[in-house]
């Protein structure tokens, strides 16, 4: 039997306790250290897991693992997971995986010269939602996608080193290019600082992209709403998709469009004609998104597979994200999105 994965995490504020739960669940992986500044989060995780390390020093817990699970605020998430690579040790970086397009450069390249694993926690691109979805539009089942919309909303969290675009979307543009299978070509966003104008970070952020063939997406991005959503609206040529995260039927498909006569038809002749068909629950096999994806990270580590959401997945986030940033401090012009060749 292969040995279990050594797995330490280092930042246990919010989300690290949710993965320090999955990675003691897990059978594949033992959870051995866990590590933070804050003594009382330590001291926490310690009442929880008795049998699990604590420790203020990164140093220590790097010397006692095979893999470092990272979720500390993005601006430690270079340094760390820099620090966790040259030890020779696997990374699992929380989302967005760094605070720039370069350092995400550096750490794919220290992953591939190592040859070590390095994830990033798109955690959606785990969620059997979105992988259903995903199934629907390439198997053709929605016809020719023609735009979507986005909402994620929820009163705060406000993050006190990012804006709501940094903190939020990387969620939506990991979805977006893993269920059409492409990347954005074009991006503008417009946001305001409502709450912290010192810092101007932007509490809502509207996001636009435009992916090839012209399929527009649009998405609003917020601290600042008094209803918690997370919800998809797919509009494609044959049916229609609303994909509702926090819903009990999470992906809801309609068998509604608009009709038109052949092109033949002369102008004054040009009627559409609306198709209400049924709406339909789609069943899915629920597992919690962050046990599979904690399950996958050992499982590359364990097998030498590339994970589904690498570290150039990443990157390739930060691509987006670089240009959003630039368009959102310059009115909200449209740019072209350049990627790593
Ligand atoms: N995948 C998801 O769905 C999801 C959801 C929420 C948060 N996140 C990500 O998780 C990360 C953490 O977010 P959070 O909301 O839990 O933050 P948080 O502020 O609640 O917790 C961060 C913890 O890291 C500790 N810390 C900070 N710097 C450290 C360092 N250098 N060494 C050791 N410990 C350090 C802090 O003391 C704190 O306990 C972020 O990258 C965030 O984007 C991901």
């Amino acid at each position: 039997m292969t040995q279990r994965t050594k797995v330490g995490i280092v930042g246990v504020g919010y989300w690290g306790p949710k993965l320090a739960r999955n990675f003691h669940d897990l059978p594949t992986a033992a959870l051995s250290i866990v590590a933070d500044l804050n003594s009382q989060r330590l001291a926490e995780i310690k009442k929880l897991y008795p049998e699990v390390e604590v420790t203020n020093s990164y140093a220590e817990m790097l010397q006692k693992v095979d893999a470092v699970v990272i979720a500390t605020p993005v601006n430690a998430h270079f340094n760390l997971a820099r620090q966790a690579l040259e030890a020779g040790k696997h990374v699992l970086v929380e989302k967005p995986i760094t605070s720039n397009l370069d350092q995400a450069n550096k750490l794919i390249e220290l992953a591939d010269h190592s040859k070590l694993t390095l994830m990033v926690g798109h955690t959606f691109e785990f969620n059997p939602a979105v992988e259903a979805v995903r199934d629907l539009i390439q198997s053709g089942e929605l016809g020719t996608i023609y735009y979507m919309n986005s909402t994620r909303a929820n009163l705060g969290l406000l993050q006190p080193d990012i804006n709501v675009m940094w903190d939020l979307a990387p969620h939506d543009i990991s979805i977006l290019c893993y269920i059409l299978g492409s990347n954005p070509e074009y991006v503008s966003a417009t946001g305001v600082t409502y709450i912290n104008r010192r810092k101007n970070l932007a509490e809502v952020v509207y996001l636009n992209l435009t992916f090839p063939e012209n399929i527009l997406v649009n998405s609003r991005l917020s601290w600042l709403d008094p209803v918690k959503q997370r919800r998809l609206t797919i509009v494609g040529s044959k049916k229609m998709l609303v994909y509702d995260d926090i819903a009990d039927d999470k992906v809801m498909i309609y068998d509604k469009g608009v009709e038109v006569p052949p092109y033949s038809v002369t102008e004054e002749e040009f009627k559409a004609s609306y198709r209400h068909g049924e709406e339909k629950v789609y069943a899915l096999k629920w597992i919690e998104p962050l046990k599979a994806e904690c399950s996958h990270f050992v499982e590359c580590i364990q097998t030498g597979q590339t994970p589904r959401s690498d570290g150039r997945d990443g990157a390739k986030v930060l691509s987006v994200l670089e240009m959003a940033q630039r368009s959102l401090e310059n009115g909200a012009v449209t740019l072209r999105i350049e990627y790593n060749k």
